[in-house]
């Protein structure tokens, strides 16, 4: 199993360690991958919708931004971590997940998202945890990626060294649970209703769509008929 994690951060901190926990019980070392936000892709989106209406290729960064697609698009597990910034995720992280709006099943969503599992993870002083894990969550979701876990606390420390022994059990106890799920659903990830049914409603919209390369990528995937990208 190939695991990829997104670290909404430069260093390896509380939050860093929570989603490098759950990858661990996933795979091997040497199936993790890392990226840290800024080093490793900082750029914010310019809005020049390139994206939407021409091609991603169209994007000014599109060169820099491919060897991170490509390892999305290699794995299994996309791990996605950021610390609560004023009850949200990191700037870094948003303007990595804005760069993959076109990805957006509303879009042009990519078949393999829907063979994949992800997880989400923040950490906080003491609040903001569940706003900043929704914030990678939608992606997810909206990426089509059929099964999204949370995990995430309020740590009462502002680093790794400072968490108690009694929460790093709890977390260790949680992502154990975590992964037994995870690793019993690869290979067949079920497809939630929800996705089922926000999928069946943009293959409506997408008959006429505004957007000609949107309407176009799904009328020749088939799934404004009733083909759909999972078996
Ligand atoms: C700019 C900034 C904003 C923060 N905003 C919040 C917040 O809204 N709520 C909170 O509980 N903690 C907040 N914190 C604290 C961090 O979320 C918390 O210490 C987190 O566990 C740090 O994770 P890390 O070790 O991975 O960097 C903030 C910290 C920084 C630097």
């Amino acid at each position: 199993m190939k695991v990829f994690i997104v670290c909404g951060t430069n260093h390896k901190g509380s939050t860093y360690h929570f989603g490098r926990i759950i990858a661990e019980k996933l795979t091997t070392a040497e199936n993790i991958s890392e990226v840290f936000l800024p080093r490793d892709f900082g750029e914010f989106c310019c809005g020049c919708t390139n994206c939407f209406v021409k091609s991603e290729e169209n994007c000014p960064h599109y060169a820099k931004l491919k060897p991170i697609t490509e390892l999305i698009d290699g794995s299994d597990v996309i791990i996605l971590t950021s610390p609560v910034y004023v009850y949200h995720a990191t700037g870094q992280m948003k303007a990595f997940l804005d760069h993959y709006g076109w990805r957006w099943m509303s879009h042009r969503p990519d078949e393999r998202m829907f063979g994949k599992q992800a997880v989400v993870v923040a950490t906080a002083a003491g609040a903001g945890v569940k706003s900043t894990m929704k914030d990678m969550a939608d992606s997810c979701f909206y990426w089509g990626i059929p099964q999204i876990y949370r995990l995430g606390k309020p740590i009462k420390a502002v680093n790794w060294e400072g968490v108690s022994p009694k929460l790093k059990d709890n977390i260790n106890s949680k992502a154990d649970s975590m992964a037994k799920k995870i690793l019993k659903r690869q290979g067949k990830v079920p497809i939630p209703i929800k996705t089922r049914a926000f999928f069946k409603l943009m293959s409506l919209m997408q008959r006429n769509g505004w957007n000609k390369v949107d309407a176009e990528y799904w009328k020749e995937k088939g799934w404004i008929g009733s083909k759909r990208p999972w078996k």
